[in-house]
């Protein structure tokens, strides 16, 4: 543990801090360009020099490891001129761009310009112009602002695992560029953009649409995924601008996904923005009282065994629990928050969940992935086992497709005849599980959704307990789900209370049994099986399932309401209202309550606040927001034949996986450039 002091005030810091953290320690401010807490560390733009007492030269602190005794000076003259030099010699190709440069007003050259820079400049050489490069259709490119920190192919080649961007030429002809002249194919690249120091790396959707001191900040959660990334949603007026990152170690440390960050744009296409009946065969406009009294008329009298609500992937909690209450109050038995129809043994929380947590893939020294692909399931999580990769020491197997998971692993089989080979120790890789000291499993939701899916809990559950994945100070059994609405639904019990679950819903729709469905977002299900249903659909984008509806109700969309989601791990999280909906829409949760007294069975919450405890009350693994409770450890899964079939995978386009991204022209357009080109390259 050396011991330095900085400006006169001893610290003593652990083993292989650099200068640079050992200020951060202190509060004292330090300029820097090319230095990134996430990356490794360059050296290469000079902006961070500090003395160091009986160095000939200032020193980039960035790159200086702390040593005992060391004397360092932050704010001296020589400290001072060092900076302003630097910055003259950053600033001498830099294009006088700022009034029209989307970088404006959240700049680091600019701010440390302001901070540490000269107001005048002894160069008078011509300006290099630089020409931009085409990275795709998320990332815009102002090559000629670039200040070649590198921090953006630092970005690829580490954290996103793609050496798609480098540096070519030398000298004052250095361009950063990309090796092939394609798209980055990275669903993380957005972070690029944030990673850039400069207006060189922008937001291109969003490029010159607002400016930051327009925009209102709202602090929320994504529901792209089931992983609850925390974000940022910038809004001017109505409209939602852009989203970011917000910064939560455990969760998504400061990334997120190209999902997350640009599919913003759906929000304001194909939206449903006020109630329809069908009539004659067409959705007609009607008012919110002719849609509620057009549903109670339907219900009345009608058997509660006729009635099914099948909840989607973006169902908040709030609206899930309201749903669930009415559906008690019609007397139906029939409901499910899982429409990829899985039916596997939900008793036990710790069967459903991450355990570990995202953030214990970093103790883990040995994973195994068995039927989940996490790149494009929970990217952020893929990111995340690749920076436990980089670190050194893991060791991964793999159970299912062969992909390009950015990280090598050992692919051990596609079915669950691998998967009984390991826990017959038949592969070489059960010694190696055997032999770690956290062995982590993540287990995909698309392989319990199979039929087989109670029965795979077992063989999982069997190949645990066999690798001693579950002890008192580690619990490395992990189900990785993939839908923002699935552990809150299954956590509240959305699920068929001795009635029937979603397949059974739907072949009993086919056959005529049930006479109404309630789809709370619901969009992904098989609608041709819905033969003469009358289908209510409550949701906020005109997709599926209000292409089928019989009724319309208006709801909110993730980033118009207040509501509780939970992700992957257990997090209860709350999603913030950033907007209003649309037109007439709705917050969900009121449409039900609404609907509820419509049908005279009036639910007992007249304000979200009485909804969200009674709901609180009901589940108090939710009433600590932000945190995981550990989920006790019992048996789970149904004794029964595993079938041999390879593993599917759920996720089959990453950049239309819901009603939003449909909507979204961004996504579309990724699809265009992105995903077909490397299809069709696969293919080749
Ligand atoms: Fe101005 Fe920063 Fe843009 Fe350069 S990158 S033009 S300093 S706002
Ligand atoms: Fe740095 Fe941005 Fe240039 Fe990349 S594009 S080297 S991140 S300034
Ligand atoms: Fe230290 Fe760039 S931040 S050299």
């Amino acid at each position: 543990m050396p011991k330095l002091t900085i400006d006169g005030t001893e610290i003593e810091v652990a083993g292989g801090t650099s200068v640079l953290q050992a200020c951060e320690q202190l509060g004292i401010e330090v300029p820097r360009f090319c230095y990134h807490d996430r990356l490794s560390v360059p050296a290469n733009c000079r902006m961070c020099l500090v003395e160091v007492e009986k160095a000939p030269k200032p020193v980039a602190s960035c790159a200086m490891p702390c040593a005992d005794g060391m004397i360092v000076k932050t704010t001296t003259d020589l400290v001072k001129r060092a900076r302003q030099n630097v910055m003259a010699m950053l600033l001498i190709n830099h294009p006088l761009d700022c009034p029209i440069c989307d970088q404006g007003g959240e700049c680091d050259l600019q701010d440390q310009a302001v901070g540490y820079g000269f107001d005048h400049s002894t160069y008078n050489e011509e300006k290099r112009a630089v020409t931009d490069k085409d990275l795709g259709p998320l990332v815009e490119t102002h090559m000629t602002r670039c200040i070649q920190c590198t921090r953006c192919i630092r970005f690829c080649d580490e954290i996103a695992g793609v050496s798609e961007l480098g540096g070519f030429e030398r000298s004052e002809h250095l361009e950063i560029g990309t090796y092939v002249k394609r798209a980055i194919t990275s669903e993380l690249s957005g972070n690029l953009i944030d990673v850039c120091p400069v207006g060189a790396l922008t937001n291109k959707p969003y490029a010159f649409r607002a400016r930051p001191w327009e925009l209102q900040t709202t602090e929320s959660i994504d529901v792209m995924d089931a992983v609850g990334s925390n974000i940022r949603i910038d809004a001017r007026g109505n409209e939602v601008m852009r989203i970011l990152p917000r910064l939560n170690e455990d969760v998504n440390e400061e990334w997120i996904d190209d999902k997350t960050r640009f599919a913003c744009d759906g929000l304001t296409r194909q939206r449903l923005d006020r109630p329809y009946v069908r009539r004659d065969g067409k959705l007609q406009p009607v008012t919110w009282d002719e849609a509620l009294a057009a549903i109670a008329e339907k219900l009345r009298g009608l058997s509660g065994q006729k009635v099914a609500a099948i909840a989607g992937d973006l169902a908040d909690c709030d609206s899930m629990f309201a749903l669930k209450d009415l559906m008690a109050g019609i007397g139906s038995p029939h409901l499910d928050c899982r429409q990829d129809g899985a039916t596997y043994d939900v008793t036990q929380r710790a069967g459903y969940v991450m355990n570990s947590g995202i953030a214990g893939i970093d103790d883990s020294d040995c994973i195994l992935l068995v039927g989940t692909d996490p790149r494009h399931e929970a990217a952020i999580v893929n990111a995340r086992i690749r920076k436990r990769w980089l670190a050194g020491g893991l060791r991964v197997g793999v159970i299912g497709p062969k992909l390009d998971l950015t990280y090598p692993y050992q692919h051990l089989g596609d079915g669950a005849l691998a998967l009984g080979d390991l826990l017959d120790g038949k592969n070489a890789f059960a010694a190696i599980l055997a032999a770690a000291k956290r062995p982590m499993l993540i287990a995909g939701a698309g392989l319990l959704a199979r039929a087989d899916g109670a029965a795979m809990q077992i063989l999982l559950s069997n190949a645990a307990a066999k690798f001693n994945m579950m002890r008192p100070d580690w619990n490395g059994f992990n189900v990785l789900q993939n839908a923002a609405s699935r552990v809150g639904g299954l956590d509240m019990g959305f699920l068929p209370q001795g009635g029937m679950a979603t397949n059974q819903i739907l072949a009993a729709a086919e056959q005529g049994s049930i006479e109404v469905l309630y789809l709370l977002g619901a969009d992904e299900i098989d609608m041709s099986k819905l033969g003469k249903t009358f289908v209510i659909y409550q949701g906020h984008h005109g997709d599926r399932g209000a292409h089928r509806a019989d009724i319309i109700l208006p709801g909110a969309a993730y980033t118009e309401k207040t509501a509780l989601y939970v992700n992957t791990e257990g997090r209860p999280q709350l999603a913030r209202q950033a907007v209003f909906p649309p037109g007439e829409a709705k917050e969900d949760w009121k449409i039900i309550r609404a609907l509820s007294e419509a049908v005279g069975k009036k639910l007992p919450y007249d304000s979200h606040h009485e909804l969200q405890r009674r709901m609180m009350s009901k589940i108090p693994h939710w009433q600590k927001l932000d945190m995981v409770m550990p989920a006790p450890w019992g048996n789970f899964g149904r004794e029964g034949e595993v079938g041999s079939s390879p593993f599917a995978l759920p996720v089959k386009n990453f950049y239309l996986t819901n009603a939003i991204c449909r909507a979204s022209p961004t996504m579309a357009k990724c699809v265009e450039e992105i995903l077909s080109p490397a299809t069709a390259e696969a293919a080749e």
